[in-house]
């Protein structure tokens, strides 16, 4: 066979490559305008107490399957237990589907370098985005720039495409942030927008923060997905997973914290408004880069920050997607990558168009295309596929399966591995239902009572699976 499987060339390679791709417009467009419109600094304390208790542990599970099923997505689960792919393919059809809008919103980041690189923006920020995105042609060209160069380098492998262009992005993207993290606390009266975003008014957690939280935690992290599968079954035997599942969540988090540092106060000292929504980093942003010295040059780190982040994570969602036609299909890692690059571009188009000529088309349930790609994604697929990771490493693999895998077979200490386990399997599936079902309408008494039913369900599978555990010792 001529597809011999990619490997990483170093742990530090795959860390920062795994970064990359939970590092993305997640963190750098979402995640503050977020924070922004559900109560600055009650959001963060939820997102980070979320990422505590359910990120790592998930990052962890992820990649433990991957390295043990040695494929892709589908490929992994099924080789751990046959039949269980379908969980890898809902998570290849996820990435796909957030692949086909997420390349539309970097190519207005890339449009937006262009724009400070041409001295700003002229006129008023907000007809001149709205204008743009309604464009039609051009703002579809500019997704296909990133759709060509995320297939180039993931045309080159795992090795020598991925991991060298995360090697060289990702540490300018840690520089460039803190340039202007530095620039913008040192704003005057920036310290009304840091007191906003990291001082929580705990009356503000609801539970709409806690599921917008939860949800966030998993985009961000690319989690559930498959991504951490894919990435991690080029992964040597001896490497220590729980270190690398401990660093990723800890970098990612880190860079989100910073955008809200960079994006916040700005807005506050120039007396805008933080919950601007998804316009925040197009719009409200602008207008600060315009009103202070220099503000072209600040202009272009940040949306070159922001083009890098993108970038590190359009590769994995594709690789996701490549992996497994390369793996199930057996078809050259070159054509795969093509294929798969123009089946994205088609439907790009109508994602793209949906900011204009198709933004009243209705397509299912009152929504337009693009927004209906991302209320499937976000609010079904994400969750479920969570859901569905939390199930298989909690009741479907052997426990001390996964424990070797974990743990390079007994080499390493994993003195919290039960405490790990019940937070997969009892904390992870009760979270997770939580959003899966109030996401498809289930509310109130009916939600409290199907978490309990579920709860039951839990403890009867436990035991059902602690006799089989004692007759097959
Ligand atoms: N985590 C990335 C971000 O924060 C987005 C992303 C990349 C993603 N790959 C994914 C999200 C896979 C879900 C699944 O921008």
């Amino acid at each position: 066979m001529s597809n011999e499987r990619g490997k990483w060339g170093s742990s530090i390679g795959f860390v920062l490559a795994a970064a990359g791709s939970a590092i993305g417009l997640g963190n750098l467009w979402k995640f503050p305008y977020l924070a922004g419109k559900n109560g600055g600094g009650a959001f963060v304390l939820v997102y980070l107490s979320l990422i505590v208790i359910l990120g790592f542990s998930l990052m962890l599970g992820e990649m433990a399957i991957g390295r043990r099923g040695k494929s892709d997505a589908y490929g992994s689960y099924n080789n751990i237990k046959k039949g269980w792919g379908v969980i890898g393919v809902l998570g290849i059809l996820a990435c796909f589907l957030i692949y086909s809008y997420y390349v539309v919103i970097a190519g207005w980041i890339l449009k937006y370098i262009g724009i400070f690189v041409t001295g700003g923006l002229s006129g008023d920020p907000v007809n001149y985005f709205s204008d743009f995105i309604a464009s039609g042609t051009s703002p579809i060209i500019y997704s296909f720039v990133v759709l060509v160069v995320t297939a180039a380098i993931v045309l080159k492998g795992v090795a020598g495409g991925i991991e060298k262009a995360s090697k060289i992005m990702m540490p300018i993207l840690f520089v460039f942030m803190l340039v202007i993290v530095v620039r913008s606390v040192t704003l005057p009266n920036a310290s009304v927008g840091i007191k906003y975003f990291l001082k929580p008014d705990f009356s503000l957690i609801t539970p709409q923060v806690v599921i917008a939280a939860l949800g966030q935690v998993f985009f961000s992290l690319s989690l559930g997905m498959g991504v951490m599968v894919t990435y991690g079954s080029y992964l040597p035997s001896d490497t220590k997973l729980i270190k690398s599942a401990f660093y990723i969540p800890v970098l990612d988090t880190a860079i989100a914290l910073l955008a809200g540092l960079a994006i916040l106060p700005a807005v506050f000292s120039f007396g805008l408004e933080p919950t601007a929504g998804p316009g925040l980093i197009f719009i409200t942003l602008p207008k600060v880069f315009s009103a202070m010295p220099f503000g072209n040059i600040f202009g272009i780190i940040f949306f070159l920050l922001v083009l890098f982040a993108a970038l590190t994570s359009t590769i994995s969602l594709l690789e996701v997607v490549v992996s497994f036609v390369v793996d199930q299909f057996k078809m050259d890692r070159k054509k795969a990558t093509l294929l798969v690059s123009v089946l994205i571009g088609i439907l790009a188009i109508p994602n793209s168009n949906s900011f204009g000529s198709m933004a009243d088309v209705k397509v299912f349930f009152g929504m337009n295309f693009f927004d209906f790609l991302g209320y499937v994604t976000d609010n079904l697929l994400l969750p479920a596929g969570g859901l569905f990771l939390c199930i298989f490493i909690g009741f479907v693999w052997n426990r001390d399966e996964v424990k070797k895998e974990i743990t390079n077979d007994g080499e390493i200490e994993f003195p919290m591995f039960s405490v790990w386990m019940i937070g997969v399997k009892y904390l992870g599936i009760q979270l997770l239902s939580l959003i899966l079902l109030q996401a498809v309408g289930v509310q109130n008494t009916a939600l409290v009572y199907a978490l309990l039913t579920i709860f039951v369900v839990q403890i009867l599978c436990g035991r059902l699976e602690g006799k089989r555990g004692v007759k097959t010792v």
